[in-house]
């Protein structure tokens, strides 16, 4: 049979650890775009071409998932060397190597594999498997029998920290903590970091500055791949410090006042019925700051439970306030809401409702990662302790439900949709109205560190920034 050439870029050097490690469970894991799912690939295929029959398992939470990130490239990466399988999702070597792909959306989705034997499994973003699943896993990942060589089984693992699975992997890989039976040399741990990656951080910097510019301990995990930094709230960085109300630092939420009669008022909107809706009404200042001054959240004495009124009458009574309220009335009101309200399937939509009311939105952006991000950038502090989005204290509902969102489970850059999540899309979508650019990370001082510079210097507490609020820059215009 003729020779087929792969071609395979060359590893970086925590990849070539992956490749080469031997122990049973081998983890390559930590911050993100380090390039491990590239070596798990890689390393799969560096597998099949070496060992003739080799029988191999690599798993995915989703299917998306699984398509997007190892069945396109590997379609690519094998053409005119392995045969795929289309319904059975499996790639066929001409040496009888054997490389099936699947995924476990739910808990009980792993029991398909049991009783099988692969002599490598590959657990791809593991912290997003459950321990239950992990141990079926294992108990598959046995001699297939069909090799012509002998071969130790071995299990491959990648992973950031957070997830459903992070107590396991925590424990097996970075606490080492073994329980009877457990043998520490089986496992096996390489930690990975962007910046190990010098492909991607020339292809895609904007994405490492994303990484670079998330709240604190989101951006210890995702970029340093720090353990113990999990878990907590979504909006971490969200602060409510009644000392502050006044000077308007190191706080979000302030004492309301009124709002500049020339600045500009938008309002967003997420409809809810047997969950609540909210309505949050914005002021902007010539800096582009975001006061949310007031807001209407449709919801019972209990929480996260809707007011379940018509879509008709939540639009008068809107539509009665900005008649009415002194900061409303006689204002030019641009609005943005969730882009579901334009569905119509089921008789008159609730935009249209609304607009009976004379009151009109913009579909909302519902990216929901960038979302979040543009949420994060302005949540984020200057060096002065100045935010880029102030939230007037009367504003009890975002007060109260944005700090209790937590991190999906599952999905680890998005938050936990089973929370009370209603003002915080309303405040996504409008976020996404007006991006702005993250906050620039704080280069290192050369200059004071230079010996030379020692009698040069002045002294820090001397130094004052001019504006109290730097302009951010607004990369698009109004809604
Ligand atoms: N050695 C390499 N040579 C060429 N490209 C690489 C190499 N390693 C990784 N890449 C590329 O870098 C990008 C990020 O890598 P990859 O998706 O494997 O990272 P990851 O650690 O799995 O990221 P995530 O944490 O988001 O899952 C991909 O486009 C991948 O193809
Ligand atoms: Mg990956």
């Amino acid at each position: 049979m003729a020779r087929v050439n792969i071609e395979i870029p060359p590893p970086n050097p925590k990849q070539e650890l992956f490749f080469k490690a031997r122990a049973r469970y081998i983890n390559y894991g930590g911050a993100r775009a380090g390039g491990k799912s590239w070596a798990m690939r890689t390393k799969f295929v560096l597998l099949a071409s070496r060992y003739a029959g080799i029988q191999m398992l690599l798993l995915r939470r989703t299917l998306p998932e699984l398509t997007e990130n190892h069945v396109n490239p590997l379609l690519v990466m094998l053409k005119g060397v392995a045969t795929y399988n289309v319904q059975e999702k499996v790639f066929k070597f001409p040496n009888g190597a054997r490389l099936k792909l699947g995924y476990c959306k739910n808990e009980q989705d792993v029991l398909q594999y049991q009783g099988q034997a692969y002599d490598v499994i590959g657990l791809e973003e593991a912290t997003l498997f459950t321990e239950f699943q992990f141990n079926c896993l294992r108990e598959s990942n046995r001699s297939s029998g069909m090799m012509s060589e002998p071969f130790s089984p071995r299990m491959y693992l990648t992973c950031n920290p957070g997830g459903v699975g992070h107590h396991w992997v925590k424990r097996l890989f970075i606490d080492r903590a073994y329980k009877e039976k457990e043998r520490p040399t089986d496992y096996v741990f390489i930690p990975a970091r962007v910046y190990d990656n010098k492909v991607f951080m020339e292809n895609d910097p904007d994405y490492v500055a994303q990484l670079e510019s998330l709240p604190e301990k989101r951006r210890k995990m995702m970029l340093l791949g720090d353990w113990s930094s999990v878990e907590g709230a979504f909006f971490e960085e969200f602060t409510n410090n009644p000392d502050h109300y006044l000077d308007r630092q190191w706080t979000h939420v302030i004492d309301p006042f009124e709002p500049d009669p020339a600045w500009k008022i938008y309002r967003s909107f997420d409809f809810g019925y047997n969950k609540p809706f909210s309505v949050g009404w914005w002021a902007v200042d010539y800096d582009g700051v975001i006061y949310r001054i007031l807001e209407w959240y449709g919801c019972t004495e209990t929480d996260n439970e809707g007011l379940r009124i018509p879509p008709h009458k939540i639009f008068e009574e809107v539509a009665r306030v900005e008649r009415e309220h002194p900061w409303l009335k006689g204002k030019k009101i641009s609005g943005v809401a969730d882009p579901s309200i334009w569905d119509a399937s089921r008789g008159e939509s609730v935009a249209e409702a609304a607009g009976k009311h004379g009151i009109y939105f913009a579909k909302g952006d519902n990216e929901r990662i960038a979302g979040w991000m543009q949420v994060h950038y302005r949540l984020a502090f200057d060096e002065n302790g100045y935010p880029m989005m102030y939230i007037f204290s009367n504003c009890k509902a975002f007060i109260r439900t944005m700090p209790a969102l937590q991190y999906d489970d599952h999905k680890v850059e998005d938050l936990d949709t089973d929370g009370e999540d209603h003002v915080a899309d309303e405040v996504r979508y409008f976020c996404m109205t007006r991006p702005i650019k993250p906050r620039a990370t704080k280069k290192l001082d050369e200059f004071a560190k230079n010996p030379m510079s020692v009698y040069l210097d002045v002294n820090k507490d001397d130094i004052k920034t001019v504006s109290r609020r730097p302009r951010m820059e607004i990369i698009d215009g109004d809604i």
